[in-house]
């Protein structure tokens, strides 16, 4: 496997997460609870909307896919984040990095079109509410969440197909804990005008178009509820929008402090700790976001409970 120039990288290495050896335990052991509740959370959420049938409407079957995808989006660096944390070489196959990338790129592009669909079903809610089962059909919800994947498949396998035409040659070294898309097209030898080009412009549409359309579904919103001034109006479009706000904020709020903010000379730990916010701390506190604000979560979780709980005594 090693030719003069031409050899061919069979794996890389992670570098990980920039800790002292000292804190290394107490980190595995956070970072071990963060991805457990994450999991456990989000987990939760899903048998709960499935098992409720106060929650089988568009907004929770939508909460329900949000869950889904933060599920697999955390699960997708995690896993491989605590093993490395453990193993003397903090290895990851070339073929590894590569499907590791596409699903951190199609889980974060479906989180992000989950939100648009959610924003919308909220819009519809408050300004057309008379009209609102028969306008988000299931056919219609069934329709949003199908194009949610294929458009996510589309941009996910558009990148890794040309991250796999890239050659690298003697670095293998990621100074990063996941197969991230711009360190890997540091390490390339290969020319990657075509991959930063397509980066830019696909980057742009995938985080724009769904922050605009999000900021017009809750400008409408707004202006609907000032027309008609009243405290109970205001209050109930808080109540079923203040979670969904809440969780884009935090959403949009990373990726734009990642790429708006300049970096500095401690460029590495600033990424590493934006990273670690959308790929650790955003889908565990989604569920929390939810549930703790949320009565209907609240009524759902005693009851499917206290319903287990009696059909075992009876
Ligand atoms: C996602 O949404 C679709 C359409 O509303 C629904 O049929 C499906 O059960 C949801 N998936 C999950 C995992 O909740």
């Amino acid at each position: 496997m090693s030719g003069k120039n031409q050899s061919i990288i069979s794996e890389f290495l992670l570098l990980g997460l920039p800790i002292q050896p000292e804190h290394h335990n107490l980190f595995y052991v956070l970072f071990l609870t963060m991805y457990l509740t994450t999991v456990i959370g989000n987990f939760l959420i899903i048998i709960l909307i499935r098992l409720d049938s106060h929650l089988h409407t568009p907004m929770y079957s939508f909460l329900s896919n949000l869950s889904f995808s933060d599920l697999c989006f955390s699960s997708v660096t995690m896993p491989k984040l605590l093993q490395n944390m453990q193993s003397q070489v903090p290895a990851i196959p070339y073929a590894g990095c590569l499907t590791q990338m596409y699903f951190f790129l199609f889980f974060a592009d479906l989180e992000s079109f989950l939100l648009v669909a959610m924003a919308y079903d909220r819009y519809v809610a408050i300004c057309f509410p008379l009209h609102y089962t028969s306008i988000m059909s299931p056919k219609l919800c069934g329709g949003l969440v199908a194009l949610s994947w294929v458009l996510t498949t589309f941009h996910a396998m558009l990148h890794t197909l040309l991250m796999a035409r890239l050659s690298f040659c003697e670095d293998n070294v990621i100074p990063h804990f996941f197969c991230d898309m711009a360190a890997l097209l540091k390490l390339s030898c290969s020319d990657t005008h075509v991959n930063e080009l397509v980066i830019f412009v696909m980057g742009g549409i995938i985080l724009v178009i769904p922050f605009v359309l999000i900021t017009v579904s809750y400008a409408r919103i707004v202006s609907s509820i000032l027309k008609v001034p009243s405290a109970r109006g205001i209050r109930k479009a808080f109540s079923t929008c203040g979670s969904h706000l809440l969780v884009v904020s935090l959403f949009y709020g990373t990726v734009i402090g990642l790429y708006l903010c300049p970096s500095g000379d401690n460029s590495i730990v600033k990424e590493t700790v934006m990273a670690m916010m959308y790929t650790v701390v955003t889908p565990m506190l989604n569920p929390f976001i939810y549930s703790l604000r949320n009565r209907d979560m609240k009524g759902a979780l005693g009851r499917v409970f206290c319903k287990k709980r009696v059909s075992f005594f009876i």
